[in-house]
């Protein structure tokens, strides 16, 4: 009898969905679907996808079209602009929103903020109630801490990717600070130094590290540095990595699970320590609690290998295509009802609800 492990209301609180501007890439009809494939209840949206979520407008036209075509739940992030937005955060201390999300370094989108003087502005308008998440990597983590331990805001930091920022983490968590930190399969899962074999389609910020830094990124899941495995979920067309200029970014929703599973198969982390890293942890960071008979059975024998072809991310490729994994969902429940059966989605668009919205009692 194939042994079954059931997973309580996955939580993935960093993917870039797309639609609007970059439909191209992929629609929220699409990666929501994707969502479900990977086994997860929700997902937290990122806001640089033109338009950008820095104002009330574009949330406004983000939020309708997730409404209209979202099949799992979710959540957005309002984005820290350049051009001081900060007068638009005192509405979402009980707005509509999950998190702010600041990028403190160079990546896809126009979002960076680079001056700590403008970072220390968001730092101390943002209201407190709710998580800052942020891009920060290498010097950026230290400055990021310094405005942790001035505003005591509670700081998500976004895909950790070297020894050193696992360090800076850990000493601040050892230091009572309200820090929590991501970390992605493709810096857990795909071969260090190896960007030549995959060429653009592993691309992505952070970078691809060093053996030594993939090894810490293990040592603080075993140590309890590491809070989530996120996805950092960022389609781009093949068209796009193939190009001259490919931009940054890899899909993940759909191989996070499976290649968690599979290090549990192989003795490198617990079953506890995945359901802790996909559901329970991120939960908790984001405040909240998955809607009753809301969870993922997964098939822990099933083994496969990973292919574009039953992808539903509608970029259509994977950076981890060729490996074989050990674990599959198998059904996917929210209140109750089945919204995934293993091959296909069983709502229709709309079906998911925004959990900082109207619909959350
Ligand atoms: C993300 C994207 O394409 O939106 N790209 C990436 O390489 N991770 C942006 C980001 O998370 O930095
Ligand atoms: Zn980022
Ligand atoms: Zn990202």
């Amino acid at each position: 009898m194939a042994r079954t492990l059931t997973l309580p209301g996955m939580l993935d609180p960093h993917v870039h969905l797309r639609g609007l501007e970059w439909a191209r890439k992929a629609t929220f009809a699409s990666e929501t679907a994707a969502a479900l494939a990977g086994g997860y209840w929700a997902v937290l949206d990122m806001p640089n996808t033109p338009p950008a979520t820095i104002d009330a407008a574009a949330l406004d036209t983000k939020l309708a079209a997730l409404n209209a075509e979202a099949v799992c739940d979710w959540g957005v992030y309002f984005g820290a602009s350049q051009d001081d937005n900060t007068a638009e955060y005192a509405a979402l201390e009980n707005g509509p929103v999950c998190g702010l999300k600041m990028y403190n370094n160079a990546t896809t989108g126009t979002l960076l903020i680079a001056d700590q003087a403008q970072r220390r502005r968001h730092y101390h308008a943002w209201p407190p109630a709710k998580p800052i998440a942020v891009h920060a990597e290498g010097q950026t983590v230290a400055d990021i801490l310094a405005l942790v331990r001035e505003t005591r805001r509670q700081t998500h930091f976004c895909h950790v990717s070297t020894a050193e920022e696992i360090a800076l983490l850990h000493a601040a968590k050892a230091d009572g600070l309200p820090v929590s930190v991501g970390v992605t399969p493709h810096h857990l899962f795909l071969p260090a130094d190896d960007v030549r074999a995959l060429g653009p389609l592993g691309l992505m910020k952070p970078e691809l590290k060093t053996a030594a830094d993939q090894a810490a990124l293990w040592d603080g899941i075993a140590d309890g540095t590491v809070d989530v495995v996120e996805s950092d979920h960022a389609p781009h067309t093949l068209a796009e990595k193939q190009s001259e200029q490919p931009p940054f970014g890899v899909p993940g929703l759909e191989t996070t699970l499976p290649l968690l599973l599979t290090a549990a198969h192989e003795g490198r982390l617990t079953l506890e320590r995945v359901i802790e890293l996909v559901a329970l942890n991120p939960q908790r960071i984001f405040g909240l609690t998955p809607p009753p008979e809301t969870d993922t059975v997964v098939d822990l024998d099933a083994t496969y290998t990973i292919t574009r072809a039953t992808l539903f991310t509608l970029c259509g490729w994977s950076p981890f295509e060729g490996m074989q994994v050990r674990g599959r969902v198998r059904a996917v429940r929210i209140r109750g009802e089945a919204v995934f059966d293993g091959e296909r989605v069983l709502v229709p668009p709309g079906n998911g609800i925004n959990l900082w919205g109207p619909d959350v009692a």
